[in-house]
């Protein structure tokens, strides 16, 4: 059977769907990140408008850069690499395509109703209920198709990729459905089915584990697809991804009361996540190492290659940000690092040094195929963005330690009487440089996404959909 018959079993389409969703998604909550920090920068960007005010387009920003570009580029490349490592097409088609517009509505239901003010008030999971049950109805669906195509496979063995995005498919739904139990009021109000403190532990075991689950078991899956792929190698040690497999979801569960330090959440269950969290390093590390020796041997593919060079970045950016979370789940760092600017360092160097550049060199690698093209238009311009993303990432995270550690130690520091050596106001002012940096840092990682998006662009404007080729060249073959 040729390559091209072979692409016809598979569905590209709902692939292709996805992928081009995840460059305009990223490309908007990207542009929106970069308004909140210039607004953070000059104040009279909020425009003194109610909807265009900080506190309502930060929800819009993380919803659309963890659930849509992040959501998107995880549903592509699953869909990908589950059909591809189990050699059978979806599960389903109909549901599939549910999936796709089903997820699609979610995201423009976002886009619509935070900067309305339509707030669950609970982090990361600020949608109405009504949306809540929409999510989960295609949450459900995605499973079905990822598992369904699982039970599908021509093989008995399943690939590891395909446990870590099961185990994001799986654990995600769960803690989705748990955390939006609530009391409806009306169309748009509910209140949490919890209260107090239970609450806010709910709410945290649900945030920590969309950082577990949604932000690293998801995007694991896509390293151990993407990374030996790209590097034509096989993955390092088979035996090590499956105890990093096991260790992972066995321990991130327990994590989350890190983000409740000194508050009224019983002091064991903080000292818990604290010991959890130190732990937490050892299968972070372990996954981190597998990737990057997957490429022994093959290191000098990364003076040609900028699409390793995106994946290796990528997990040299895993292991920094896998580092500094245990780091700062210490209790005592905590009290310094709590409510600063460093925790918004160590988010976005999870969030665009690891699930951005790992998506984004994913992609490079998955769109010339479901597009059957040979190549991207322009690998001049993947470099190019390789160094824009590398260096607007350093300038984020670097300008983060640098306010962050200055806002802690001067909120802290007191004078002999027992007052405040410093106001609030002062620590902002010293903060101002580092929001600038900040910003420019952000618009270097825009511009990146931007190239993309016309690298994409003319990649996809100058061939033929795989499925077209492959049906043209079956029509062709039928003729003669
Ligand atoms: C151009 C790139 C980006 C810029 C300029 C940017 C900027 C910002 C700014 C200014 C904030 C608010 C910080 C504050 O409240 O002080 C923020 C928050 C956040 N961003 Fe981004 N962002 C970018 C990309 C991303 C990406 C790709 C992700 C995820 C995949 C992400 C996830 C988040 C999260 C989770 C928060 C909330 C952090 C917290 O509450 O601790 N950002 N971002
Ligand atoms: C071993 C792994 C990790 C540990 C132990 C860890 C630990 C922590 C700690 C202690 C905080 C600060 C909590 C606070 O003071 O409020 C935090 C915040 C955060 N981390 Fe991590 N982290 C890890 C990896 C990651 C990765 C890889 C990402 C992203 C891709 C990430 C995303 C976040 C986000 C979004 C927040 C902010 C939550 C919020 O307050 O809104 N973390 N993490």
């Amino acid at each position: 059977m040729s390559t091209a018959t072979t692409s016809t079993a598979y569905n590209y389409k709902v692939v292709r769907q996805f992928a081009v969703m995840t460059v305009i998604w990223g490309i908007v909550g990207m542009s929106l990140g970069v308004l909140l920090a210039a607004q953070l920068v000059w104040p009279a960007l909020n425009f003194d408008l109610p909807w265009t005010s900080f506190g309502r387009l930060r929800p819009l920003h993380t919803n659309a850069v963890v659930f849509a570009f992040g959501g998107c580029a995880l549903m592509a490349t699953s869909f990908y690499v589950v059909q591809r490592t189990s050699q059978a097409r979806l599960f389903s088609d109909r549901l599939a395509a549910f999936v796709f517009w089903g997820w699609q509505t979610v995201i423009v239901l976002a886009v619509i109703t935070l900067p309305l003010g339509l707030t669950s008030t609970k982090e990361y999971a600020e949608l109405e209920w009504p949306i809540d049950i929409l999510i989960a109805l295609v949450w459900i669906s995605y499973g079905l198709v990822f598992f369904g195509t699982i039970m599908k496979r021509q093989m008995k063995h399943i690939y590891v990729g395909n446990w870590f995005f099961g185990a994001f498919i799986i654990t995600v739904a769960v803690l989705h459905i748990v955390n939006s139990m609530a009391m409806p009021i009306t169309l748009f109000k509910s209140y949490s089915m919890y209260s107090g403190a239970t609450d806010a532990m709910v709410q945290w075991w649900y945030g920590h584990n969309a950082v577990g689950f949604f932000l690293t078991a998801g995007f694991l899956g896509m390293m151990y697809y993407f990374v030996p792929k790209q590097a034509n190698r096989p993955i390092y040690s088979y035996r090590l991804s499956i105890v990093h497999f096991w260790a992972l979801i066995a321990i991130y569960i327990w994590a989350g009361p890190h983000h409740l330090h000194y508050t009224a959440l019983p002091d064991w269950a903080q000292s818990l996540g604290m010991v959890m969290s130190l732990i937490l390093l050892a299968p972070s590390w372990g996954g981190m190492i597998n990737g990057m020796m997957t490429l022994s041997g093959a290191w000098h593919k990364l003076r040609t290659d900028p699409i390793l060079r995106f994946l290796v970045v990528s997990l040299a950016f895993y292991g920094m940000s896998t580092f500094e979370g245990p780091m700062m789940a210490i209790k005592t760092v905590n009290a310094l690092s709590h409510y600063t600017d460093w925790t918004i360092g160590h988010v976005h160097a999870g969030a665009l040094g690891w699930v951005a550049m790992i998506s984004i060199g994913s992609l490079y690698h998955m769109i010339p195929k479901i597009f059957g093209r040979e190549q991207m238009h322009s690998v001049g311009l993947i470099n190019v963005h390789f160094w824009l993303a590398t260096v607007g990432t350093v300038l984020y995270i670097v300008s983060m330690w640098v306010n962050g550690i200055t806002q802690g130690l001067m909120w802290r520091a007191v004078n002999v009487d027992g007052t405040l050596t410093y106001s609030f106001v002062e620590a902002l002012e010293a903060s101002h440089p580092g929001f600038i940096v900040r910003m420019i840092g952000g618009l270097f990682f825009l511009i990146g996404m931007l190239l993309m998006g016309y690298n994409v662009w003319r990649t996809i404007r100058a061939s033929q959909p795989a499925e077209a080729q492959a049906a043209a060249q079956m029509t062709q073959g039928a003729a003669h």
